[in-house]
Formats: structure tokens, sequence, C-alpha cells
């Protein structure tokens, strides 16, 4: 590693998609255009508008429209466009990049405000300062180095040299700005004014003093009960699958999605029968009785439905309805959900995989190994507290690209949800026809890939549901 760091230049630009235009009025007067809002200078002085236009065209040094401001120069005859440029810069803000330069204009680290309520005041700690990684905070390659961004933080930091990604590394645990410099060989003015960009821009967290001075540091952070039970990459997929407060795209795409199907099918359809119109007329619990008697069964003598009751459920849960729609709602209408049964035996099917159809009302039997069938029910088994194989297992899986090539940001928390709405129809459905259903929390990710011959990539298990033709008294219960 070179041991010697050269001195760092702080750089001004607008985030990529903002513009700057003069507007009539006076010297000064302007528009910015931001991805949230146009905002409207007031007339002022002409250093406000010529440094608005360089930042317009990328990372400039603000000293060259007047010198020392970086630094806060300014003599106090002249203090004016000084103020006046800090003022426009103070209400624009969440627009505003930072960039800190190598002394050869090579970008070092990039600050990039990503919300509206981004504000940036990077400081100077001291050496003896202690700083650590938040916990929240995740590393990704792109092409312009490591991008470090966290839910928690209104902006996205892009560590562009080597050196900038190494001082990152030294605070995996809690160090000081002294310590980080003398492991990277770097005078301690730059690794402050670096920790201080990463501070101010929330990937460092400052530990807070210790009144004895003696004892580990401390973190806001890590005392936040808010925060206590997220994990890292919850909190991130939660809060980018929502606009808002980030500047990834949520929402239509209108991007066709691709992606690779299922095999084929290893026999014959069966063809699943399709039950009566049905109705109160038919002696059908109504809705309010089925919701009042709908609950989670786990009965250790579930008995295998027939094949008319793996008919029913299925055609008034899941089936593709003539006119085109399903039981439950899907976002844009793209049904990404597919599902696979997996059965233990007798009750009009042989034990094994099937997928199906909702298009044909068709069960496809798949030819997994016996033991993925063995391993599939014993995990739902287990993970609904039961002590024989459930008879009937219902996977649902995800073809994610029906859904995220339509729906950027959002697609993989729409498709749980999805996954709810389709779960509760199942369960009101079950319960009217007398059946013990029950939701499980999770399947196992590669067994079932290899159970129905899929790459988990393009069509992982998302939901999973237990059912048997026992024992079957909720609704009766609810009438007497
Ligand atoms: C998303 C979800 C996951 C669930 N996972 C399981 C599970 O893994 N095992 C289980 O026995 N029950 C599971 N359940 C059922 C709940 O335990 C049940 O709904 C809850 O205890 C309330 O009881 P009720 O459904 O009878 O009203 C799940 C329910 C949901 C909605």
């Amino acid at each position: 590693m070179n041991s010697v760091a050269p001195s760092l230049t702080s750089l001004w630009s607008l985030r990529e998609d903002c513009g700057y235009r003069p507007v009539p009025g006076g010297p000064g007067a302007g528009v910015v255009s931001t991805p949230w809002e146009e905002i409207r200078l007031d007339p002022g002085t002409p250093a406000v508008a010529r440094a608005l236009e360089r930042m317009t065209y990328g990372p400039v040094s603000l000293d060259n429209v007047l010198p020392g401001f970086t630094e806060g120069g300014g003599t106090a005859g002249d203090r004016a466009p000084y103020d006046a440029l800090d003022a426009a810069l103070g209400r624009l803000q969440h627009v505003v990049v930072r960039t800190l330069a190598l002394a050869e204009g090579v970008h070092h680290l990039t600050v990039v405000p990503i919300a509206r309520r981004a504000r940036f005041r990077p400081g100077r700690p001291a050496a003896d300062a202690v700083h650590r990684l938040s916990r929240f905070v995740t590393l990704r390659a792109s092409a312009g180095g490591w991008v470090a961004e966290s839910p928690l933080t209104a902006h996205r930091v892009v560590l562009h040299t080597p050196q900038a990604g190494w001082l990152v590394s030294c605070y995996a645990r809690p160090t000081t700005v002294r310590e980080a410099a003398r492991l990277l060989g770097m005078p301690v003015a730059e690794a402050a004014l670096t920790v201080g960009y990463l501070e101010a821009a929330g990937v460092l967290l400052p530990g807070k003093p210790l009144a004895d001075g003696a004892g580990a540091p401390s973190f806001t952070e890590d005392e936040d009960e808010a925060l206590a039970h997220w994990s890292p990459r919850e909190l991130l997929v939660h809060q980018r699958s929502r606009p808002g407060s980030h500047d990834e795209p949520v929402g239509p795409a209108g991007r066709p999605g691709t992606g690779a199907g299922r095999p084929g099918p290893a026999g014959a359809a069966i063809t699943l029968p399709v039950p009566p119109r049905g109705g109160a007329d038919e002696g059908e619990p109504a809705l309010s009785e089925v919701l009042a008697a709908r609950r989670s069964e786990r009965p250790d003598d579930g008995k295998p439905l027939s094949l008319d009751q793996l008919g029913e459920l299925l055609h008034r849960s899941a089936a593709e309805r003539p006119a085109g729609g399903r039981p439950y709602p899907s976002l844009g209408s793209r049904y990404p959900l597919e599902l696979y049964l997996t059965v233990t035996g007798s009750g009009g099917l042989e034990r094994g995989v099937y997928h199906y159809d909702p298009y044909g009302h068709l069960l496809f039997p798949l030819d997994p190994a016996p033991e993925l069938v063995d391993d599939l029910l014993a995990e739902a088994a287990a993970n609904a507290g039961l002590s024989q194989e459930p008879p009937v297992l219902i996977t649902m899986t995800a073809r994610f690209h029906r859904v995220a090539g339509s729906y950027a940001g959002t697609a993989y928390s729409a498709l749980l949800k999805e996954v709810g709405a389709l779960q509760q129809t199942l369960y009101l459905v079950a319960t009217a026809m007398g059946l013990g259903p029950c939701a499980l929390a999770f399947g196992d990710t590669e067994t079932a890939a290899h159970a129905f011959g899929l790459d988990w990539r393009t069509e992982p298990g998302v939901g999973e549901f237990v059912v048997s033709a026992s024992p079957g008294p909720a609704v009766e219960a609810v009438r007497r």
C-alpha cells in the first residue's frame, strides 16, 4: 500500500438529474430543477449563478468561483457573495453532491444525497475521536467503485479509490482517526477530513464519549430500541420497496420480464374436478360464518383430500376465471405465483409432487427423487408441529421476472403480499369446505428447488401451506 496519501480537495456538483437555468429578475436569479421539485433562487449575486452553472457540469472547486469558499473564507468587506452562495447551497442541500478529490484530480469519494431530507454538514473529528461502521451499511461494487449505503441514511457514498475503501474497512471495529491514519500511512488531517464526510453521510457512527474516559465506546444506534429487531437486510428490503426515503425507482417499470420456466412435466396431466357453482342454496356456510370459523388446524391424524376436494379447493382459491382474473388479487395482474402440491398419497393421487395449471385446472405430475418428497413433507410437519406428515403441502413459488419486469424495486415485497392474499383465500375456502388448513412460515430453499426442478433465483419458494381433510368441524361449531 502506498504510504504517502496526497492532500484532498473538496468539490461540489448538483445531482446528475438536476438542472439550473438563470431567469430574468436580476443577477443570481435562477431555477434549480430537482427530481422532487423546482427551487427558485432570488436575485442577489452573480457568484451564485456562476457556481450553480458550473456545478451542473460535474464536481468543481467553488474556490475557483469565490477564493477560500470551502474553508469559510471571505473578508469582512466582501462577505456578501460568500453568504449568498452559502445560503443558496443551504437550500439545495438535498441535491448537492460532495466529492473529495486527490491532488491530481482523481476522485477519492463522493457523497450523493438520495432523499429530500438529506442534510450534509461534514466536520473534522479530532485525532482521538472514535468511530465505527453502522451495522446497517452494506457495500456493493459499481462502475465507480464501492458503494456504501444504508436504509438509515439519506446519502449514498461512492468510494472511488482503494484508499477510501481501506479507510472504511478500518472501521469494522471502533477505532480512532489517528489509528486509521496510522494503518493506512495517511496524514491524520486527511483521515479526519474523510472520516468527517463518512460521519456526515451516516456511514460511520461517532462513539459516545465516556465520562471517565475508560471502557469500550458506545454508539447511539446500538441502544436505539426502534432498530433492535431489524436485521440490516430486512430493513433495507423494506425501505427500498417503498418510495419516499431514497432515489431508487419504485413502481411501474414497463420492462417486459423474461425468465426460464420449469422443465416439462413427467407424466400426463390430471384433470381436476370442477366444483358445482355452490352458494347458500346448496347449504354452503355464509361468508360471515366462514370468517368467524377460520383458524389454523394442525391435526396429527390429518386425512388425505379426495380428488374432488382438491379440485374444489384449488378451483375456488386459485383457478383462472373464464373471463380472466383469479380469486385472489395480483399487482398489475401479473400473477407470479405458481402452486406445487406435495402429497402423501392415497385420496386420489399417488405420493409425489404435482404442478398446478390454473388455466386448465390441471395437475402435472413431476418426478423428483423420493427422498425429496420425504424431505418436503418432513420439513412441513416440523414447521406445523405435527408428529406425522401433512397429507397435502401446497408450496407457492414466484416467477419473479413476471412482476419484476413491470415493477421496479417493489416486486419482491408485492409478491409476498400476494402470498398473504392467496393464503387467506385458501384458509377461507378450506374452512368453508370443512378442511384443516394451516399457513407455514417458510420452507427450505434448496429442497423445493430440487424437488420442483427449479432455479431458485428465477422461481424461488415464497409461501407454504398445509391442508388435511380432517377435522372439519370448524364451521359446524360456529353454527351450533
Ligand atoms: C405468514 C404465516 C406463517 C405461519 N407459519 C406457521 C408455521 O410455520 N407453523 C404453524 O404451525 N403455524 C403457522 N402459522 C399459523 C399461525 O400460527 C396462526 O395463524 C396463528 O397462531 C393464529 O391462529 P389462527 O390462524 O388459528 O387464528 C402461520 C401463519 C401465517 C399468517
